[in-house]
This record gives structure tokens, sequence and C-alpha cells, in this order.
């Protein structure tokens, strides 16, 4: 039996960072009323140098370098994000491209804030049917550029941000144990981003109306994402006979502190046992989940062998579950320093296009 272990991890936010107090600046709101609606204290802001693409590939190199794979070891990339660079190409290949990762396939996955749990459990299937060896998984928003900063309902929750696991092949039990994926699209209009898709495509009347930002049904919103935390954690766990009480930590989707309390309180769970950091960055969508995981890594809470759950809600409506024993990085000899494929990557790209052209001036396509 190959089993999927989550073998590197990495984050990136932005430098900037926006607080309550700058947001009052902004809109009729106030630190006050944010703290305690939501528990949000800051959140950061991608510069106009940064993109969803950019931000992916800062934390996807810290998650190659934590699992000592080359980018070029890589099989798949699936790029979980609400706020792509383009309707397409997938900002997967913007990523594919940067790093270097010659051998993989990679596309964007499209499932609000619960994509990284999708993106999670689709790399782990394609490596546990023993399709695939390695592969990279990102979330990764520019959310910044959605939100409509005179809608006090939203622009106070959203923030940028990108996280990344790899997960690796191994024979060795553990890793990804079990998932579960919803959807429910009778609720699609409860978290829209209206125009710009061919439905209402791109127009000065759309410009106009605002419809190119963010529109939000926040208490129906709330109301659905209490309901289905602590029910999908329970059937994700279920799945592989699991008590609660086997479980470290969970490490929820970053949206509001009184959803992830509602959550605990339905799990019988003390607050503790969850990792929240949303008062930092706010609700950064897909990149949420492995943001809390990579922090709570980094400052010695989550260990190899913990067993963990993920669990998320978002627009769609989806959401989804899904456990895993934390495994760490996984012993292979030598060291590898993936982000000097940076420097190859982009002479490759270069190359590539450059070779683009002439074969256009052979064919005469440049005529
Ligand atoms: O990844 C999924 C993304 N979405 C979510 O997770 C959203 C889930 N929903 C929520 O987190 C909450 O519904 C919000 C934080 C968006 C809103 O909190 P709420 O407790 O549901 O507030 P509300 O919408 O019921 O509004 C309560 C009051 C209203 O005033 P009135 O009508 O009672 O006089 C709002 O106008 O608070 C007012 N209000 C604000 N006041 C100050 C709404 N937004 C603000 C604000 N500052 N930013």
């Amino acid at each position: 039996m190959v089993y999927a272990h989550i073998a590197g991890w990495g984050m990136s936010v932005p430098e900037t960072v926006m607080t309550n107090a700058d947001l009052e600046k902004i809109v009729d709101t106030n630190d006050a009323w944010i703290k305690d609606r939501t528990g949000i204290r800051e959140r950061r802001i991608a510069s106009d140098s940064q993109s969803s693409s950019s931000l992916a590939v800062e934390a996807s190199l810290k998650a190659l370098q934590v699992a000592n794979l080359k980018p070029t070891d890589l099989d798949l990339i699936i790029c979980a994000t609400s706020t792509p660079e383009h309707i397409f190409p997938a900002t997967a290949c913007l990523v594919q491209d940067r790093i270097g990762a010659v051998k993989a396939g990679a596309f964007d996955l499209l499932a609000a804030c619960s994509g990284f749990i999708y993106g999670l459990n689709m790399a782990a299937q394609s490596i546990q049917s023993s399709a695939i060896q390695n592969a990279l998984v990102i979330g990764t928003e520019t959310l910044s550029r959605f939100v409509n900063w005179q809608d006090r309902n939203t622009c106070i929750l959203f923030g940028d941000g990108a996280g990344a696991f790899v997960l690796r092949a191994s024979d060795r039990p553990g890793g990804v144990l079990s998932a579960v994926m919803h959807s429910d699209g009778s609720g699609s209009n409860l978290l829209i981003l209206p125009a710009g898709g061919s439905k209402y495509p791109a127009t000065e009347a759309t410009v106009q109306a605002g419809r190119h930002y963010i529109e939000m049904d926040g208490r129906e919103v709330f109301r659905f994402a209490t309901r289905v935390m602590a029910q999908s954690t329970r059937e994700a766990l279920e799945l592989i006979d699991l008590d609660l009480d086997q479980v470290e930590w969970i490490i929820p989707h970053q949206a509001n502190i009184r959803i992830i309390e509602a959550a605990a309180r339905g799990l019988k769970l003390p607050m503790e046992r969850f990792v929240v950091n949303l008062d930092k960055y706010g609700n950064t969508s897909t990149a949420s989940i492995p943001i809390a995981a990579v922090e709570a890594v980094e400052d010695g809470r989550l260990k190899p062998g913990n067993k963990v759950v993920l669990v998320g809600f978002g627009a769609g409506l989806t959401w989804g579950a899904l456990v895993a024993e934390w495994t760490g990085p996984m012993e292979t000899k030598p060291k590898v320093y993936p982000s000097r494929y940076r420097f190859w990557a982009r002479l490759r790209s270069r190359l590539r296009r450059f070779a683009r052209f002439v074969e256009g001036l052979i064919w005469g396509r440049h005529s």
C-alpha cells in the first residue's frame, strides 16, 4: 500500500500590514467591532509587484526545501485559488514555469476556501493510486484585489498570502488518512464574484456597477459554516474509525473566531486544540489552512506523529475535512537547494519563448 505523506510546507505573506485602525480611515467601522465579531486584528496586503503566483512561488520553494526535493522531482502541481492571476492560463502553470518543475502537470482548482482540502485530497489520491510520486499543493490568494474597499461587510475580513505542502509517496504508514468533500450550489449566490466570467463578461456597465468585487451574505455564510465544520470533521474521522480524543490538532479555515468557537462547541473540544492565527492574517481563503499549519509546525505545536484534522468551508458552497498523520521531513540525500533552480527556470523559460519566436520566423508567422 502507498501512503501520501506531508513532507514539506512553506508559507509566504506580504510585508505590508493593514490594521483595523487603518480600516477605520477607509470605511465606517471600528477596531472593537471587528475584533468582537471576527477576531481579526490585522491582515497582509500584497504590493503592486506581488501576485497570487509570486506568493505561491515563495511558499512552494520553502515547502520543497523542507521536503528536500528538487522542483524537477514534482509530478503534479495543484494550485487552489479563488484569485487566480487570469481566468486562464492556470496560476499553477505560472508557478510550474517559475520554479522549473519541468516534469509536472499543473492545474488550478476552484473550490473557494475549501480548495486546499480538495487539492490535498486529489493529490493524495493520485499518490495512493501509484499514478505519481511527488505533488505540490498550493493555496494562494490576493483577495485585496477583489475586495470592494467601500463595503465594510467584506473588506474587513480578507487578506493576502500563500501556503504550500509537498506530498510524497512512501510505503511507511501515515500521511493523509481520510477526507470528505461536499458542495451545495443552491447557495452559490451567498458568496460570489459575479462579473468577469462568461455569464457577465467585463463591460463598462459591470465595472460601473461594481460587479467585479466580492459580494457576500455574511449572516447566511456564517450559519452554514457553523453547521458544517463539526459535521465534516466527524465524518472524516468516522471513515477511519478515529476518535476525536486521538487527534492532537484541528486546523480550521481561518474565517471568523466565532465560527471556530461554534465548531469547538459542536465537537465538545476546548479552543486550545484549535490552531488559530486569523488575528494576524484575516481570511486568506485557500491559503488560511496551510499558513496556520506552517506556523503551528514552526512554533513547535504540530509535531511528527500528531494526528490533525484540516477543515474548511467556502463559496460554492463547498466544505470538507481531511485527517492526516503529520510526518515531517523524510530522509532524502544529498541536500538540495530548490531556490537555486529559479535562475535555471527563468533561463529555460526565456529560451523556450525565444525558440518559439524563431520558429515563428521560420514558418513566416511574424511577417
Ligand atoms: O471564507 C468564507 C468567507 N466568509 C465568511 O466566513 C463570512 C461569515 N460571516 C461572518 O463572519 C459574519 O457574518 C460577519 C463578520 C461578516 C458579520 O458579522 P455579524 O455578526 O453577522 O454582523 P451582521 O452582518 O449581522 O451585522 C450586525 C451589525 C449591522 O448593523 P445593524 O443592522 O444591526 O444596525 C451591520 O450593519 O453590524 C453592522 N456592521 C458593521 N459595523 C461596524 C457590519 N459590518 C460592520 C463593520 N463595522 N465592518
